[in-house]
């Protein structure tokens, strides 16, 4: 007779070599002219995330005081401004939150507070990004008067940014449509005082939904031939002037000094950007990092290369995953459930 304990004395071998019949060779995207292959995985779920510990996301705590702040009041990111707030039911993907509104992880920017305003800020611990195509799902801030960034960063002048400013979406009349500043950072911008609107490397298209009324999908693809960014899967535009060649890490913020030029405020109410998951498909400039690749990818197999598409989606339930093969297990668990019914059925 078939014995499960026999059988399946091997477990974790069984599950090594399962896992490892999946995205070994990395990850496709679809960018408009070429294919493009990633070795690694970094995603986040925060829509069922009790809090940061492990994520690979830290909370920032320092003050840019009113003189270095580049507008009329300072900035002040507190961890306290990074709040979880999933959603109750861990078995579903829409519903109420712990702390009410919306759930996802919230960036708060606050009122002022005697010259400083209250920001919030997370960064990655890894700073090995070099090249990817980097993906979050947020809903921005229905008050006036604030910037909320998704960009990766290596140093002044190799940056690449997706700001969006409230003031933006929340014109004196007009429809509350929104647009995306998409900023790459360059020699060139640092050279006219971190000031990118007259190089090449800046754009502000519209959007065609108002950013702070839901959860939408942004995007930028970095290859050594240019930033691609998307809204929605939707191409939004290209930059291949002074593309980064360095590694860095990711950042998300939330805040205001009161610049007119820029964030506009100080926001007159409390508020949030909520943020439901980051998707990163990427090389790592890490040579462990690329020892395993080779490793597991000894040769290049199309058939053993997942492909991401573009557009909104969920990220994988419940998983806090980074680096290789981490959506790969989570597949891999699912076939070796199903195998392993099918033969105890059948047996
Ligand atoms: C974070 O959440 C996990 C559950 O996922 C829990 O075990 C842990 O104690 C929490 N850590 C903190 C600092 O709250
Ligand atoms: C999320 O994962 C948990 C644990 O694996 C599972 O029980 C639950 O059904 C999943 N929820 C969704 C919405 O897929
Ligand atoms: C940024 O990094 C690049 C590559 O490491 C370096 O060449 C450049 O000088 C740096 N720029 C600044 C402003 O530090
Ligand atoms: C990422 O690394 C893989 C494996 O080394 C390589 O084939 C691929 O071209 C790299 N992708 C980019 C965009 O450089
Ligand atoms: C940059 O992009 C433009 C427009 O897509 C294209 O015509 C040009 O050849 C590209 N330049 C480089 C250096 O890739
Ligand atoms: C938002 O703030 C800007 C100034 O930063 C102002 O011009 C605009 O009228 C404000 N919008 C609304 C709807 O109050
Ligand atoms: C997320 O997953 C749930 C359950 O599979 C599905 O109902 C929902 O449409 C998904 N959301 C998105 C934006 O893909």
């Amino acid at each position: 007779m078939w014995s499960f304990t026999k059988a399946f004395g091997i477990w974790p071998c069984l599950f090594i070599s399962t896992v490892s019949a999946f995205c070994e060779c990395g990850y496709s995207v679809d960018p408009p002219t070429s294919f493009v292959l990633f070795t690694d995985l970094f995603e986040n779920d925060f829509l069922h995330s009790p809090n940061l510990t492990g994520s690979g996301w830290i909370p920032q705590q320092y003050n840019v005081e009113q003189s270095d702040s580049r507008g009329p009041y300072g900035k002040q990111f507190t961890t306290s401004n990074v709040v979880s707030n999933p959603l109750k039911d861990p078995y579903s993907w829409a519903g109420d939150s712990v702390l009410g509104g919306d759930a996802g992880l919230q960036l708060w920017a606050r009122k002022d507070n005697d010259g400083m305003i209250p920001a919030a800020e997370i960064a990655t611990e890894r700073t090995d990004f070099l090249y990817g195509s980097f993906r979050v799902g947020m809903k921005m801030s229905k008050v006036n008067g604030t910037c909320g960034a998704f960009f990766w960063f290596h140093n002044d002048s190799q940056e690449i940014d997706m700001e969006f400013l409230s003031k933006q979406f929340h014109p004196p009349s007009g429809p509350n449509t929104g647009a995306v500043n998409l900023v790459l950072q360059t020699p060139a911008s640092l050279q006219a005082g971190y000031d990118a609107s007259g190089t090449p490397d800046f754009s502000t298209p519209s959007l065609p939904f108002p950013p702070d009324a839901a959860y939408h999908d942004y995007r930028f693809d970095w290859s050594p031939d240019g930033v691609a960014f998307y809204a929605d899967g939707a191409f939004l535009h290209v930059m291949n002037v002074s593309t980064p060649t360095s590694p860095g890490h990711l950042v998300l913020n939330h805040w205001s000094n009161g610049d007119p030029a820029w964030s506009g405020g100080p926001p007159e109410q409390d508020t949030a950007v909520t943020v439901s998951y980051i998707k990163a498909y990427f090389n790592s400039s890490d040579p462990a990092m690329q020892a395993a690749y080779r490793k597991r990818c000894p040769t290049y197999d199309a058939k053993r290369v997942c492909e991401m598409l573009g557009g909104v989606g969920n990220a994988t339930n419940g998983t806090v995953a980074h680096g290789e093969g981490a959506r790969a297990c989570v597949k891999g668990w699912f076939v070796v459930v199903l195998a392993v019914l099918a033969v105890y059925c059948i047996s």
